[in-house]
């Protein structure tokens, strides 16, 4: 007997749309075609619904451990689920750092224990860490190396020396908050004393170029896969642009530097590294997003209390939260005709999961895990907070037009939230790992 059949779905990959019946058992998907037949625990009509692979957000910071006023793994992990985001990649930079074997384990017990969401857990580049970076991202379970190449929430564990004996001595992929540190210091230096009018005008796209042309710089000198996250700039889009299929790099775009630019009215709430930009940069990225350049979807969840975000400009903590607002503000974008929701579940499902290496993740076939969304064409409505799960309950689209959560989230076969709801509080997500080659 089937755990669960979904009947008459309009299935979705990155490039194609089909009707079918979805069968899954033991948590994946065994069969897809025409009337599965047999009897199933649970069945669900999908007709006039699609069906999509559940979004994976490779950039979150749960800050699970060190952080329960902010965010644990399950008032996160609950929030992502909501949202259609099936499976999350947590940031090292929580207290313990996971920066040695013992913290990432900690961690990933914690996760095993709270997570709604499947998870994988970064390993953080770090001086003096280049041997447990081998062995725990190249050879063990992390989903990679992260590294910060300037100083955002936490202290800077990487100089341009420990960046070189990574790239020396390490081969796991490499996700990079690029941001050059020298450059961030002379701003620094710049603005001592002073408020500087935005953000951007104190890291500003300089920070950002210099740093991603390093990496240029780098990999080239030691070819190994490099995922630029939370790229902002038309800038740093140049640089990649004309390395794109000859270096193995890859790039990430975040929610909040397609949505919102240096001149929204945030103050505080709008305060992240790298920052929110001009105009001009955010249409940038949506023409490069557009034309297929921008390969995944990363919300750089960095829950802040709204307390945190009332202090001063220079004591206000840097991020915002959204792993759960990726769902509804894409799919008001495809509503607006801005994509096409294949190029959604490209961004959001499959090339994460393929530059990540999650062999059984971001599709729907038969032997993938049954990470599935269910969801209807979209009535928009105004955003409000109450429908945020996130602990922090803040959002800086608050009164935007978004769409609504997915009608069913399923992660591993189990049905855990509804129309933004958690309908299934026990259920837990497994660890995520990428699968090498033998
Ligand atoms: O704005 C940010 N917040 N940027 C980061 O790089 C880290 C993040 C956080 O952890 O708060
Ligand atoms: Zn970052
Ligand atoms: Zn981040």
């Amino acid at each position: 007997m089937y755990d669960l059949v979904i009947e008459d779905g309009t299935i979705l990959s990155g490039t194609s749309r089909r009707v079918a019946d979805i069968a899954v058992e033991g948590g994946r998907i065994v069969y897809i075609g025409p009337r599965a037949g047999g009897p199933a625990k649970r069945k669900v009509s999908a007709i006039g619904r699609f069906v999509v692979p559940g979004f994976i957000d490779t950039h979150v910071h749960f800050r699970d451990p060190g952080h329960p006023h902010k965010e644990d793994w399950g008032s996160g992990s609950a929030a992502a689920v909501s949202g259609g985001v099936t499976t999350v990649c947590d940031m090292p930079n929580t207290n313990p750092p996971t920066i040695t074997v013992e913290a990432w384990h900690e961690k990933a017990a914690l996760a095993e224990a709270k997570s709604r969401a499947n998870f994988g857990i970064w390993f953080g580049g770090a001086a003096g860490k280049i041997d447990d970076a081998r062995r725990m991202a190249d050879e063990g379970p992390a989903c990679g190396i992260k590294v910060f190449m300037g100083a955002s929430t936490g202290p800077l564990l990487v100089d341009d020396t420990t960046l070189v004996e990574l790239f020396e001595r390490t081969s796991a992929l490499m996700g990079v908050h690029a941001e050059d540190e020298g450059v961030l210091q002379r701003y620094r230096e710049h603005w001592a004393g002073k408020v500087p009018p935005t953000h951007h005008d104190a890291r500003p796209a300089e920070a950002a170029v210099v740093a991603v042309s390093r990496l240029v710089e780098l990999t080239r000198a030691h070819p190994r896969r490099v995922h630029v996250c939370h790229v902002s700039t038309a800038a740093e889009l140049a640089v990649l642009d004309a390395v794109r299929g000859i270096l193995p790099m890859t790039t990430e775009v975040s929610p909040h530097h397609l949505w919102l630019d240096n001149q929204s009215p945030l103050g505080n709430l709008g305060k992240v590294n790298p920052p929110l930009r001009p105009d001009a940069d955010r249409r940038a990225l949506w023409f490069a997003l557009g034309r297929g350049l921008l390969d995944t979807v990363g919300s750089d969840h960095a829950p802040h209390t709204l307390e945190e975000k009332a202090l001063p400009y220079e004591s206000a903590p840097s991020g915002i939260p959204g792993v759960e607002m990726i769902f509804p503000l894409f799919l008001a974008a495809v509503k607006h005709g801005k994509l096409p929701l294949e190029r959604v579940v490209a961004m959001c499902s499959e090339s994460p999961a393929r530059i990540f290496g999650f062999a059984k993740k971001g599709k729907v076939v038969v032997g993938a895990d049954a990470d599935l969304l269910i969801f209807g064409e979209p009535e928009l409505h105004k955003h409000v907070a109450e429908e945020l799960l996130t602990r922090v309950g803040w959002s800086p689209y608050l009164g935007q037009k978004v769409a609504p959560k997915p009608d069913m989230v399923f992660v591993n076969g189990k049905l855990v939230a509804e129309r933004g709801r958690i309908v299934d509080d026990a259920a837990r997500g497994a660890l995520v790992s990428p699968e090498r080659a033998a």
